[in-house]
Parts: C-alpha cells; structure tokens; sequence
C-alpha cells in the first residue's frame, strides 16, 4: 500500500511540475519556449517578445530604482508601477498641507509633474551570453579564489569590448551558479517624475491585513514620466528635458481576463533559490525560517502594542512595522506551503532519480554526501547567522545606529580626517530622518525581548559577555535594556550629535565610552571570528559544489528544461489564469470586483476605510467603459501561474496579444514558497486588473487627460476604433501569428 501510494506521489510530482513555473531568459524564448506560449494561446512570436533588431515588447519593461519593475505605457514616456514601488517618493513630497499618501496625488499637466532625486529608470538594450569569454581559462581543480581571479580578469575584459555607446552600461552577471555569464547592455534614465498616484485607501487597500493573501483587493499602483534630454538620452534632472520618446509602449486591452486566457509576465525578478539539495530546504523549513519569524513576531507585537495606544505612534512606525511584518509573514507562507507540497521530499526522491541515472565512475557520485556533510558542518553558524542579523541588523534600531558609528570610526582609523568628515555628512543626514520616527521606549522593549531570546537560543561562545545566560544567576534583560538606555548617547538626537559636533579623536573616545557602542562592536567582534569566519569558509565550499551541481543536473537530465535562479535580471515567465484550493474544501476563484471592497470596508480604519468618492462611484455603479462585459462588475484584481517573486512588483500582465491586462504586486501566501519549490498547485502571482487602475485615473482621480495619451484597445471584442497612436509599433504587432 505504501509503495503504491509513494509511486503516486511520484508520478503526481512528474506529472505537474511545469506549467508556470521558470523565470526564463528573453533571449532564448524562440529554442525554450516559444512553442509551449503557442500552445497555451499565446499570438506573438519570440521576436515579438524580445529582439535587438526591432522594437520588442522588451523596450517596453523598465527597471524602476534598480528594486522594481515598471512599464511604458504612452509615446510620452509614461510608466506604470505599483504604488508600493513609489511609496518612498510619495513620501518624499507628502507634506501635512499636501497629504499626498492619504489623498492620492495627480499632477494636472506635465509641469506639476513632480521630479525625484535619485530615482533611475533602466532599459536593457541588448543581452549578451558571454559564458566562453568569461570562462576563458578556467580549469578544473583551480580553487574558488584562483577560479574567480581569472573570470573577473575576462569580465572587465569584456565590458570594455561591449560598451559601443558612451551612455550605456554594461553589467555581466553570473547565471546557473556561475556556469554561464550574460551581459546585459542598459540605458539608465536619471529624471524620473511622479505624475499620479491614489490615495491609500485603494493603492494599499487591506494593508498588511491583507498582505500576500488572496482574495485580494488592492489598487497597488502609481503613474511616473521618464524625461530626457533633447536627443531623447538620459539627462541630469532639469526643466529643460522633454518626455522621453519610447521604442515601444504597451496598449492597454480592456478585454478582460478569464480562467485559463494567457497570461505573461516579464520584469526583474530579485533571488529564487529552486536548484537546492534537500538538506538545504530541511534546513530552511525546519530551523532558519522558524528562527527568523519568531524573533520578528516578537518585535513586531512589541511595536503593534504600542502602536494601537497612539496614532502618532501608529504613524512613526507603520512603515517599519510595514517592512518588518512583510518578509515574516512571507516566511510563514513559505513554511506551510513547502511542507503542504512535501517539498523536502519531492527533493529528496529527485535526487535519488539523480543518482540512479549517474554512471557508477562519475565525477559527480560524491556530491550529494558531500553537500549533507557540509550543510551539517555549517548548520550551527547558519542558525547563529541567521539570529545574529534579524536581531542586531533588522530589529533593535539601536544597533543599527552603533553598526553605523563603528562604521564612522573606521573610517577615520583606516581612511584618515577626510574619509571621517565625508562619511560623517552622510551619517548626519541619514540620522536626522532616523530619529523623527524613532521611539526609544519602544527599542528598548524590543532590545530586551530580543536579547534574552538569543541568550536563551545562541550558545554563550558565539555571545558578547553583556548578554551571556547564566544558568546560576538569571539574568534580568529588562533591566540591563533599561541601564542601557538611560546611559548611552545613541537613543538620543541631541547627545548623539553633541558628540558628532566634537573633534574627531574626541568624537571617538566619546563613543567608545558608550556602553551600547561597546556592546555592539564586542557583539560584532565575537560574531565575525566564531560565526562569520567559518560560515564563509564552508559557505564558499558549498556554493563551488552547487555549481558543480547545477552543471550536473544540466549533462544528467538533457531533455529537461532548466531555466536560472532569478538575479535582479530581466525575465519572462508566463502561465495562466486559474484559482487555487489552498485547503481541503476551500477554493478560491481568479478574479474579485469592487463589491469585495465594499465587503472588506471598514469606516475609519486604517487598512481598510474607504474614500467617499469611490463608495459613491460604487453606488452609482458609475463605471464607465471598465466594467466587465459580462456580468457589469468592476474587476479590481486577479491571479494566475507565472513564476514571480520579489522584484517583479510593477511587472506588466501581458495578454496573448501584448497588451497590458494587469500588474503584478505580489503573491498568494500559501505559495510565496516558490523562491524554492515552484508547486503549479498553489502557486499563485497577484495582478490588479488594468481596467481598475483605468477606472481610478479616470473615473475616481478625472485625470482623463493620462488616458488620452494611453492606447486603448479591444482585440476580443474588437469594437473600438483604435485612435491615438502616437508610436510605430514594429514588431509586436505586425507579425500576429494564429496557431489555433
Ligand atoms: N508583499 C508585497 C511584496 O513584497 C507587498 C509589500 C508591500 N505592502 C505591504 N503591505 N507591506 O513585497
Ligand atoms: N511585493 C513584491 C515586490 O515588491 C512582489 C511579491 C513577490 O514577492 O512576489 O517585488
């Protein structure tokens, strides 16, 4: 029985394991996947998708801040994103007077668009594989350090060889764990101006509530403007520079999606992990992700308790409570889902497969023992690692601060005075938008939890003394924080910056009296030599052997598709439309509509109230041309099969036709395991509907003007006459090709 029900299992796993799944590189669309898309309805060609020659549906896909995606969508160089993209630039021109997060912004006409310092806007001009340049000299046996010298020495090589045009930039990355290399060639854009974005209530509707969950109810988007200079290159910021002229931009079809249509999407996916050997995701499911959601499950009820006792509090801390709560909810989705798909063993019966097929002589018979030795060998400085950054890095704000204070005073031992003075400026910068949202009774709660959580877990050795358990004397943590606290200079603006008035010896021997400075840089001391030290060591062993893996895996299963780790680089992936069982008994539906707002609606709630005008719009069922042919619904969200994760915010849906149908901004929980175990059964990316951004820029904010500049079509219903066109389209849309 048992045999049958494993053989099952097995031939269920073989049987599914594709349809969505892989972030695959635009340039090989044409030999990997081309006739797959077909088959699944898709009416472009490759080349349609991606070309150097033409323009491609690629120059329209624009890297936004170098952390998201974003897309053209008019002649004038309008870009689309998600609201939670842009939210630091909504941030950074919201004022009390203009609340721009709380009421929406939209710039009139193109001179109250409004220009961001530092923002970039990225296009890739071409991509290039330059695995034999870069590989040029390689041998086996070479160790990692001797194989690396050699590659950089090829890749600066080949960089200078690359660049043909001086605006251009040129970065080679590494793809398969360094078995193959790509170049990608790009045009970075330097004035990029916020043109419209709505209120909260519906640009982060549901909030963190509703944070990776489906059914979904979010209008995560905001509008930006790419401006260039008179040759329609990239420019510093200055009134002078002109809408930049796009390549391609994409239509807008207004159509709709149903269960099962074609769906695309394509941006810049960050990190996936999915080639790991199983001790690997063992060690992820079982020790690392368990470690990390506690510690921020402590801090973040800390941070909620006190958020609820004051708004001005609630206001100082939601975005970090924001960005806190995100990736531990994101972990506790990856946890269920990887053990619900039985990720561990799905692995681990791949790898036996893996075996079997190796010839008894092969070079590779050793690597998955040698992968379980070294993952047992690093586990206690992974876990340490782990504990070392959630609690020091990312939760107790204060020793961040110290973090960047050591940082300060190397700069004066190892760079001298001026090096000092310099990082001093961007130290003094950085704290003064530190404190206006900082509270210290707050971190000094969650310095106590934490500390005493990682006495209790971490073994005394890999500890600065202040904080070692003694098992005889318990020790009290609330008390030490509050000594703490009382005594240093660092949770106070005024007494940090008396210092930093002082000269620089001065400077320094202050803080080196300052007992938290002291903690952290003995915390750091002892961190770097007894975890960091022989972490890295065996980490370099076990990345060298996952590259030997992957290549591997690649000469052993030759008819099997393999597509690269995502790598902050441009990617399709495509899939379709479908709802999910997340539980026995419950299954979900692809699509949701604004009566799903309405249900969610809570008056004078912060997450989910909603705005006066969008409930009469509601009631007046005053939709205008959005509304859903069939039923008269306003469609706000819906789901689908691509292969996504973080990075590909912002990334456009793109139907059968290259249109745009919707944006990606997220994933359904119960599948954010995906980074490491794409399972088509559950997981899910989570798009709002076109139609309900169109609805909300014309309908909610009447900025009627921006959707005379888009191109707005009807290809299924083909009833409207298509005005407006403003650019050539010459690839997308001229080789329309009819499989079915
Ligand atoms: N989960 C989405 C993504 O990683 C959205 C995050 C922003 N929204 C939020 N409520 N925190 O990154
Ligand atoms: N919200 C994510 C982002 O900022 C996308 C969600 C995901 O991880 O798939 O990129």
């Amino acid at each position: 029985m048992k045999k049958i029900l494993n053989l099952l299992l097995f031939a269920f796993i073989i049987q599914v394991s594709h349809a969505g799944e892989g972030m695959w590189l635009p340039l090989f669309l044409k030999s990997l996947n081309e006739a797959e898309m077909q088959d699944l309805g898709m009416r472009l060609s490759a080349e349609d998708i991606y070309s150097v020659n033409q323009g491609s549906l690629k120059d329209a896909i624009v890297h936004f801040g170098g952390f998201c995606t974003s897309e053209l969508i008019s002649s004038q160089g309008l870009l689309l994103t998600n609201h939670h993209c842009g939210y630091g630039q909504i941030q950074s021109h919201t004022t009390l007077e203009n609340n721009y997060l709380k009421k929406g912004f939209w710039a009139k006409n193109k001179s109250e668009e409004l220009m961001n310092e530092g923002l970039t806007a990225t296009l890739i001009n071409e991509i290039v594989d330059v695995t034999s340049q870069a590989l040029k000299g390689v041998k086996k046996g070479m160790t990692v350090k001797e194989r690396q010298a050699i590659i950089d020495i090829n890749l600066e090589a080949i960089k200078n060889e690359l660049i043909k045009k001086d605006y251009q930039d040129v970065a080679i990355r590494p793809f398969f764990n360094g078995n193959q290399y790509f170049a990608f060639l790009t045009t970075t854009y330097r004035d990029i101006r916020l043109v419209g974005a709505p209120p909260e209530s519906i640009g982060k509707f549901g909030a963190d509530t509703d944070n990776w969950v489906w059914p979904r109810h979010t209008g995560d988007f905001s509008l930006f403007r790419i401006y260039a200079g008179p040759d329609n290159l990239p420019a510093d910021p200055s009134p002078e520079n002109k809408p930049y002229e796009p390549k391609h931009f994409l239509p807008i079809s207004l159509d709709g999606v149903e269960e099962d249509d074609f769906t695309l999407v394509f941006g810049f996916p960050g990190r996936t992990q999915e080639y790991l050997p199983s001790p690997a995701v063992e060690e992820i499911v079982d020790v690392l992700d368990p470690a990390k959601i506690a510690i921020r499950e402590r801090a973040l009820n800390i941070i909620d308790k006190y958020m609820r006792q004051d708004e001005a509090t609630r206001i100082q801390y939601a975005s970090k409570f924001a960005r806190i709560a995100n990736y531990w909810k994101k972990w506790i989705g990856e946890v269920t889902g990887l053990k619900k798909t039985r990720a561990v063993a799905k692995k681990k019966n791949f790898e036996k497969e893996f075996r079997g097929k190796l010839p008894r002589d092969s070079e590779y018979q050793n690597i998955l023992p040698e992968f379980e030795q070294l993952y047992k060998e690093r586990a206690p400085y992974a876990y340490v690692r782990d504990y070392y950054s959630e609690v020091t890095g990312r939760n107790i704000e204060l020793m961040s601060v110290a973090g960047i204070m050591q940082r300060l005073v190397s700069a004066y031992e190892n760079n001298g005075a001026e090096a000092y003075q310099g990082f001093k400026g961007r130290v003094i910068n950085y704290l003064q938008g530190f404190y206006k949202n900082y509270n210290p009774k707050i971190d000094q709660e969650v310095f106590a939890a934490l500390t005493e959580m990682y006495s209790e877990n971490i073994d005394n050795k890999y500890s600065p003394t202040q904080i070692q358990s003694n098992t005889s004397a318990p020790k009290s943590y609330k008390y030490l924080a509050e000594d703490l606290y009382t005594a240093t200079a660092l949770a106070d603006k005024d007494k940090l910056m008396a210092i930093l008035d002082m000269e620089p010896e001065q400077a320094i021997a202050k803080l080196r009296e300052d007992e938290v400075f002291k903690l952290s840089s003995d915390w750091k001391k002892v961190y770097d030599k007894e975890v960091a030290s022989p972490y890295n060591a065996l980490n370099s062993q076990i990345d060298s052997l996952q590259r030997i893996y992957m290549k591997a895996l690649m000469e052993t299963f030759p008819e099997k598709r393999f597509y690269p780790d995502a790598n902050s680089t441009m990617r399709v992936t495509y899939g379709q439309v479908k709802g999910y069982s997340p539980t026995d008994a419950v299954t979900y539906g692809p699509v949701t509509y604004l009566d799903g707002v309405m249900e969610k609606y809570k008056p004078g709630d912060y997450e989910f109230d909603v705005d006066q005008k969008l409930l009469d719009l509601y009631d007046a069922q005053d939709y205008g041309k959005y509304a859903d042919k069939d039923n008269g619904k306003l469609p706000v969200c819906f789901i689908g099969t691509n292969h996504t994760t973080g990075g590909n915010s912002g990334s456009p849906a793109i139907d059968a036709n290259g249109n745009l149908i919707g944006l990606n901004f997220d994933r359904a929980w119960e599948g954010t395991m995906s980074d490491i175990n794409y399972d088509p059964s559950i997981c899910r990316n989570i798009m709002t509907d076109v139609r309900y951004i169109l609805f909300v820029v014309d309908k909610f904010a009447g900025a009627s003007h921006l959707i005379d500049e888009m191109k707005i079509v009807f290809p299924k219903s083909k009833r409207m006459p298509i005005k407006n066109q403003t650019v050539k389209h010459k690839g997308v849309f001229g080789g329309k090709k009819s499989k079915k």
